[in-house]
């Protein structure tokens, strides 16, 4: 096969990021994976609006899922979120009739993830998620193929640009939660639903995918303790300040006797350590590993061109044939997911 065809499900902030991406950096892509990939299909709703690329000469879907059984069409990008229906439907599909896919869904991998990887090994194919887990930071690549020499012990992250962003700009500019969410929205870092960021569910999706990779265990969502960011004042970010703290909204999955503890909440962090001064939409991941020791990785965590670069990192790797199991092992050697009673705090 001499070009690898792609199917762009989803045409919002992270779909036309890209099919941007693609097309700009298309020659250099080429070098990397060594077969050029092309667009061939899309789907969206609205046909008419300008989204800064030129769509004709592509297959248009009104329903995603037809895609599913396009034979013009290698590899299925899915940008429409959601864990269930569309989203779901069509993945599965795709797994189905042998077609790779790259998502950007977290919700979708935390609530399904172990049962499309099964699907995907069954079919020879994968189901990569890059850009699922803090935006453009390649920390699933990092978990699974840069520290797999490693038994991790700890995870510690800021997984929520819209959370981080909210409360840097309310600290900075002493402003009300509400409007700075506003704001948020504006720039195209919050979910369609904004309580999945502010309430922790969006955190807590991205935690369960980190502690799967971390610790080889299937992904459960159910087992987090998720609080969100609604109850945080202005006030408190200030009394924070002066006692020499930042509240940042930390996921943490630690490997503890009696299992492992994962939670999602708004946490006092030490004004003197790293990860205290990742502000604004950037993300971080904090890792602990036996024979590394501590590794952080930070960058941006939302918007169009970071996750459009997570979703091209994957599809490189498919391009150019290079086939990792979806969480680091194979579906059926992951262990169980055993929970660890919650520390009181
Ligand atoms: N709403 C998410 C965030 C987008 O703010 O981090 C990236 O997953």
């Amino acid at each position: 096969q001499n070009v690898v065809k792609i199917g762009v499900a989803g045409l919002g902030t992270v779909g036309a990021g890209t099919v941007k991406l693609l097309s700009e950096h298309r020659d250099n892509l080429a070098d990397r994976s060594g077969t050029p990939m092309i667009v061939t299909a899309v789907s969206a709703r609205d046909r008419t609006r300008d989204r800064g690329f030129s769509t004709d000469g592509l297959a248009w879907y009104e329903d995603a899922r037809d895609m599913a059984q396009d034979a013009n069409v290698d590899v299925i990008v899915e940008t429409i979120g959601g864990s269930d229906g569309i989203a779901y439907d069509l993945c599965k599909a795709a797994l189905e009739a042998g077609k790779h896919v790259v998502t950007a869904n977290k919700a979708l991998i935390a609530l399904h993830g172990v049962e499309l990887a099964r699907i995907a090994d069954a079919n020879n194919v994968t189901i990569a998620y890059e850009a699922a887990v803090a935006g453009g930071i390649p920390v699933i690549k990092a978990l699974r193929e840069g520290l797999s020499g490693n038994v991790v012990s700890r995870v510690t992250g800021i997984l929520n640009g819209t959370c981080n962003y909210i409360l840097t700009t309310m600290r900075e500019q002493g402003r009300d939660f509400a409007d700075v969410l506003a704001e948020a929205q504006k720039l195209g870092y919050a979910e369609a639903d904004p309580s999945f960021d502010v309430d922790g569910i969006d955190a807590a999706h991205k935690l369960a995918i980190l502690t799967s990779l971390a610790f080889g265990v299937e992904v459960d969502f159910d087992a987090i303790a998720v609080e969100g960011i609604r109850s945080v004042s202005a006030l408190d970010i200030q009394m924070a300040e002066e006692l020499g703290y930042r509240i940042k909204l930390l996921g943490i999955a630690k490997q503890t006797a009696e299992g492992i503890e994962q939670r999602v909440s708004p946490v006092l962090v030490d004004r003197t350590t790293q990860i205290s001064k990742v502000e604004g939409v950037f993300n971080a991941v904090a890792l602990e590993g036996d024979y590394v020791g501590p590794v952080i990785l930070q960058g941006r965590g939302a918007g169009e061109r970071p996750t459009a670069s997570a979703v091209v990192a994957d599809l490189v790797d498919i391009a150019a044939g290079r086939k990792t199991p979806v969480f680091g092992v194979a579906a059926d050697r992951l262990k169980k997911n055993v929970r660890a009673p919650l520390e009181k705090h």
